[in-house]
């Protein structure tokens, strides 16, 4: 009897070993994959918000694949719009500061948690979170993608709004830029989201994809002319809208930002 009791100790006392060991493993990669410059607590604390706040659209293993699964929104058309929660072990990203094919900065991470993506449901966490959690959750969701320790994200894209961007003049030249480059194929004659391609996108992933309309809609990252500027100049990877940051000059791209305001009836 005694005999068996040690016995069943020294099994015991093996199989908490071997539970040790498998625990800690994954958190020591963790940190190696953060990069430098990132502590364990920062992790330890960032995958606490993640497990709270983010998993249950994003999932455990940060693949998208969770309880939600796909969002559906209709809109007045009666059109249906499903969007699926990043998926953030491919490393892509569409709502950056930086030009396409890049990493976003941490700051466009940061401001994304900020204010959520509001077409989309992903909610804002700007007051539910402090600054120290939500930079915490931002560098855990870095730990799913091999790309944060292969790359550094490139420099943000500069932008400077002229004056005269929404004046008349300006929204008539952009209306030219709007047709010469064709983003009426996707976006529609009037920027409704209901251009001769619009119902046959796909993302990279091959699931349905549509474009914005410009009339009724907020942007996922809010509707300033900034924000519409950097949107085509740096173009959303991973959703077939390209970058016009190589075919279109600065100035050109400026008229393009009244037009579309123009559409969304935030100037005259
Ligand atoms: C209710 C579901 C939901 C929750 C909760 C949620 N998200 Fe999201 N998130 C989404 C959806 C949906 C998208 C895709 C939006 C799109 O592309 O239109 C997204 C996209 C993102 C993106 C990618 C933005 C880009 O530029 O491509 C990041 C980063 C992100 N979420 C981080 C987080 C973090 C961090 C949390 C927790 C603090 C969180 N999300 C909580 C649904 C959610
Ligand atoms: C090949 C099709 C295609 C073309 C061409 C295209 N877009 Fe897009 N665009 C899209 C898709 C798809 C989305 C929606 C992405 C999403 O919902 O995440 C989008 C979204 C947008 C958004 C909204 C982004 C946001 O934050 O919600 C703006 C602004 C925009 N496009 C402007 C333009 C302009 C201006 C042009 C022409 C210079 C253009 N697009 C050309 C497919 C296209």
């Amino acid at each position: 009897m005694v005999r068996f009791t040690v016995k069943l100790n020294v099994v015991l006392f093996s199989s908490l070993l071997m539970m040790f060991f498998l625990t800690s493993a994954p958190a020591a990669q963790e940190t190696g994959e953060a990069g430098e410059g990132v502590s364990e607590a920062v992790l330890k604390l960032g995958k606490r918000v993640y497990e709270v706040r983010c998993l249950v659209c994003h999932g455990e293993e940060g693949d998208g694949n969770s309880f939600v699964k796909v969002i559906r929104r209709s809109e007045l058309s009666g059109r249906i719009i499903e969007t699926y929660p990043r998926d953030f072990t491919v490393g892509v990203f569409r709502f950056r500061s930086t030009p396409t094919g890049c990493l976003p900065t941490t700051e466009d991470l940061i401001k994304i948690v900020d204010r959520g993506v509001p077409r989309s449901f992903m909610p804002p966490h700007e007051k539910s979170l402090s600054l120290e959690e939500r930079k915490a959750v931002v560098e855990y969701i870095k730990t799913f993608s091999e790309r944060w320790e292969e790359e550094e994200p490139c420099d943000p894209i500069e932008v400077k709004k002229p004056d005269w961007v929404g004046s008349e003049i300006s929204v008539q030249k952009g209306k030219k830029v709007y047709k010469d480059m064709k983003c009426w194929e996707c976006h529609g004659y009037e920027g409704k989201g209901d251009g001769p391609k619009a119902d046959k996108l796909k993302d990279d992933w091959g699931k349905q994809i549509w474009p914005f309309n410009f009339v009724t809609g907020e942007l996922k990252r809010g509707s300033s002319p900034e924000n519409v500027y950097i949107t085509f100049t740096t173009g959303l990877d991973g959703t077939g809208m390209p970058s016009y940051e190589d075919s279109l000059s600065e100035e050109d791209r400026w008229h393009l930002v009244s037009y579309t305001l123009k559409l969304m009836g935030l100037v005259k």
